[in-house]
């Protein structure tokens, strides 16, 4: 339609309505995507892994307690006993309430952590800790599902380390993840965080 002086400035409102509702859909557009970017990943997810007494271990496990999850293995010179340790004091400092949570050292070592293995190291610490071990399979899946980082690092001697995230991961009661639990303070203090997703 050619524009007449008479409908030239309606164009021109008509145009600049076009290109304010081409911005606004575009912004839209481009919210959505972002929010589709910052999303919190899902941290967790299905898994099978077996305990130090040979019992079966899954997500399902997860359910009606609140969990803190530990990555490790148990040739770590430093890292992983101090963590242990510091979740052994946490499970006494809860006293009975202890038994109602779940504690799991998972092995990101599955080559040497065998459940004979675990059995034996954990020994040394609360025995309401559950060491969690498998094939090398069921523990990839763990581990990408809970986002760790763990490579092998050889070692002059042949033998070799693991580099691992050092995390402790706080689980609801529905198996959600929450947030890193901190075990660098009281373990009374810990205990008392820890109570409230109970
Ligand atoms: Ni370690």
């Amino acid at each position: 339609m050619p524009a007449t002086p008479a409908t030239r400035p309606l164009l021109i409102v008509a145009a600049f309505a076009a290109s304010l509702a081409a911005g606004l859909l575009f912004t839209l557009w481009m919210l959505g995507g972002l929010q589709k970017v910052t999303a919190p990943a899902a941290i967790g997810g299905p898994f099978q892994l077996v305990d130090q007494g040979g019992m079966t271990v899954t997500e399902q496990s997860l359910k009606g307690k609140p969990t803190i999850v530990f990555f490790g293995f148990t040739h770590c010179p430093d890292v992983c006993p101090t963590a242990l340790f510091d979740m052994s004091e946490v499970l006494r400092a809860m006293g009975k309430d202890g038994d109602r949570i779940n504690a799991y050292f998972v092995s990101v070592d599955p080559e040497r952590d065998t459940v004979g293995k675990m059995k034996d190291y954990l020994s040394s610490f609360d025995p309401r800790l559950k060491g969690l071990t498998g094939d090398p399979a069921s523990v990839e899946k763990i581990i990408s599902g809970y986002r760790v980082y763990a490579k092998k690092v050889p070692l002059k001697d042949g033998d070799y380390t693991m580099d691992h995230t050092a995390l402790i991961y706080l689980m609801d009661r529905d198996g959600k993840f929450v947030r890193p639990f901190d075990l660098k303070r009281k373990p009374e203090e810990a205990a008392t965080d820890l109570k409230r997703y109970l």
